[in-house]
């Protein structure tokens, strides 16, 4: 079954959307270019208010093309749970895809890094991580940050982060102990700061460019979700998608940059 989301996930998925034709037109020279989604859900969504189903991340990779008709040479979609990894590789082979698709039933820390360390160090591979939970660890991250990666992550303080100071995922996280000077055991998360952290040691990583705002995604109550965060080693990479960001979100609205 899609799950049920909230109108909101609508603005994450537009910006996948409308940056992954650019990232395809940007690397339609390349051998190979490949997408891994590393939390890849269903493949589907509910939109809770309007009762209608809407493509969710990997079938928006899958259908997507840069403006010269390139499109990912292979997709590898990461799902730990059984039933839901079973549903999406039932939507791929609808859509006749089968052939371009990997679909993994298993854990991205131990996937992800097998996937990426398959590829040449030099093809094109755009990575996209949407947790719910305190997710990926950080050792995943570096062991994939060797090879021509750019990363689209969800940091999701409010939806897991924030409420689980104790939780042992926390340190693998972060990957060091800096985050625990940042973050007192009582009193307000610092989100913003354990943000710029976590930004800090991708850059050590070799992710120089950013976007100079991360997007934040509120529910329509103004409830801080999660921010989304974009790394690349080139800098048109992030020149493209500050002009995503720009865009006004799913819901028309303008963003204040
Ligand atoms: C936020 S949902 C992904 C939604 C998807 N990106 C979309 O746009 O439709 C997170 C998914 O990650 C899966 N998941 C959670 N922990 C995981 C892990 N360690 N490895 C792989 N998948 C995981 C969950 O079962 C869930 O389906």
């Amino acid at each position: 079954m899609p799950g049920t989301i909230g109108d909101w996930t609508r603005d994450k998925l537009k910006i996948l959307e409308d940056y992954l034709p650019a990232y395809l037109g940007a690397t339609t020279r390349a051998w190979d270019r490949i997408y891994v989604d590393g939390f890849a859900g269903p493949g589907t969504n509910i939109l809770e208010r309007e009762d209608r189903v809407i493509d969710g991340s990997p079938l928006i990779a899958l259908s997507a093309r840069a403006v010269n008709d390139t499109k990912f040479s292979h997709l590898y979609f990461i799902e730990k749970e059984h039933d839901l990894a079973a549903e999406l590789e039932r939507k791929v082979a609808e859509r006749g895809e089968s052939g371009r698709v990997t679909v993994i039933c298993g854990d991205v820390n131990a996937e992800l890094p097998k996937v990426v360390h398959a590829y040449h160090k030099k093809a094109p591979i755009f990575v996209f991580l949407d947790p719910y939970g305190i997710d990926p660890r950080w050792d995943t991250i570096q062991s994939i940050a060797r090879w021509k990666t750019e990363l689209l992550i969800n940091f999701p303080f409010g939806m897991a982060i924030n409420r689980n100071r104790q939780s042992p995922k926390v340190p693998a996280y972060f990957g060091n102990d800096k985050w625990q000077q940042l973050w007192p055991p009582s009193g307000r998360t610092p989100t913003r700061e354990l943000l710029d952290h976590y930004k800090k040691g991708l850059v050590s990583l070799g992710y120089k460019y950013t976007t100079p705002i991360d997007r934040l995604i509120k529910t329509q109550g103004n409830t801080r979700l999660y921010y989304l965060v974009f790394v690349s080693k080139v800098d048109v990479g992030a020149r493209i998608m500050n002009s995503v960001l720009r865009q006004p979100d799913a819901r028309g609205q303008a963003q204040l940059l």
